[in-house]
């Protein structure tokens, strides 16, 4: 399990105990972080409960009812309730993961379901973490086929097995329950990469067609922006689509090391 890690600006006072849907026969208890940048208050822990024959099986479907039928101020990111947006990421029962994938029956043991935003992050409103510098590590590994030979006029062609080597890296749905599950992530998230943009950067040094692999590696020579990587492996654990960027991570050093052979 991820240790829980209270968000950047967190010191919980107070909450409220909202009432219990009139009529329901069955209930949840959820446990939820608030905070809203306008009131002028400390983040507090308030308490939910969601009528569970009224409701979806999945965190974010219980989530959803409280801002539907309870508190619409509630506030929260979610788009495509499969697993493939990324953008649901949160902190629940102590877990990095996908509210739209995480069964309330399977966390929690019973009792109430903890929803926190994501970790060591700042906070917008609620659990809707600040991801601008997660995204801009992303977008400084250049995420994009850099060539220099001649544009072909109809594909760049790659062989089967070729494509075979970007599995494992290409289904990165860029939530952040990797990078901000990492403890060195946390401590130095403004020159560590963090281990999401290291798969990202894996996947581009990886692809048969691209031809910037030197350039994308004397990117990431620096004491920091790769070499943070301790192999805690956090971030494999904490992966909700099953990827390893700690295996990815070990791959770009190699070959970092292959290449000054
Ligand atoms: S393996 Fe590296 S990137 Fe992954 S959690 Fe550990 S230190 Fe962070
Ligand atoms: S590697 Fe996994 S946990 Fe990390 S951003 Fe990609 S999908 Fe999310
Ligand atoms: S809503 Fe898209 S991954 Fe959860």
């Amino acid at each position: 399990m991820v240790e829980f890690a209270l968000p950047k600006n967190s010191k919980i006072s107070g909450g409220k105990t909202w009432p219990k849907p009139a009529g329901a026969t069955e209930t949840r208890e959820f446990r939820v972080y608030r905070w809203n940048p306008d009131d002028g208050k400390n983040p507090s822990v308030d308490t939910y409960y969601v009528d569970t024959h009224d409701c979806g099986p999945m965190v974010l479907d219980g989530l959803i009812w409280i801002k539907n039928h309870v508190d619409p101020t509630l506030t929260f990111r979610r788009s495509c309730r499969e697993g493939v947006c990324g953008s649901c990421a949160m902190n629940i029962d102590g877990q990095n993961t996908l509210a739209c994938t995480k069964s309330m029956h399977d966390v929690g043991a019973g009792g109430a379901v903890k929803v926190n935003p994501l970790p060591h992050q700042p906070v917008v409103k609620d659990l809707v973490p600040d991801l601008t510098n997660f995204y801009a590590q992303y977008a400084s590994i250049e995420p994009w086929l850099k060539t220099t030979t001649p544009t072909p006029q109809k594909e760049w062609r790659q062989s089967h097995e070729d494509r075979e080597k970007l599995d494992g890296l290409y289904e990165c749905i860029l939530c952040a329950c990797c990078s901000t599950s990492c403890p060195s992530y946390w401590w130095n998230s403004e020159r560590f990469l963090g281990p999401a943009a290291l798969l990202q950067a894996t996947r581009w040094v990886t692809d048969s067609r691209d031809e910037a692999t030197g350039e994308r590696l004397d990117n990431l020579e620096d004491p920091f922006r790769l070499y943070r990587c301790h192999t805690i492996m956090n971030c494999a654990k904490a992966c909700p689509k099953g990827l390893n960027p700690s295996e990815a991570i070990a791959e770009l050093k190699f070959k970092m090391v292959e290449r000054q052979i």
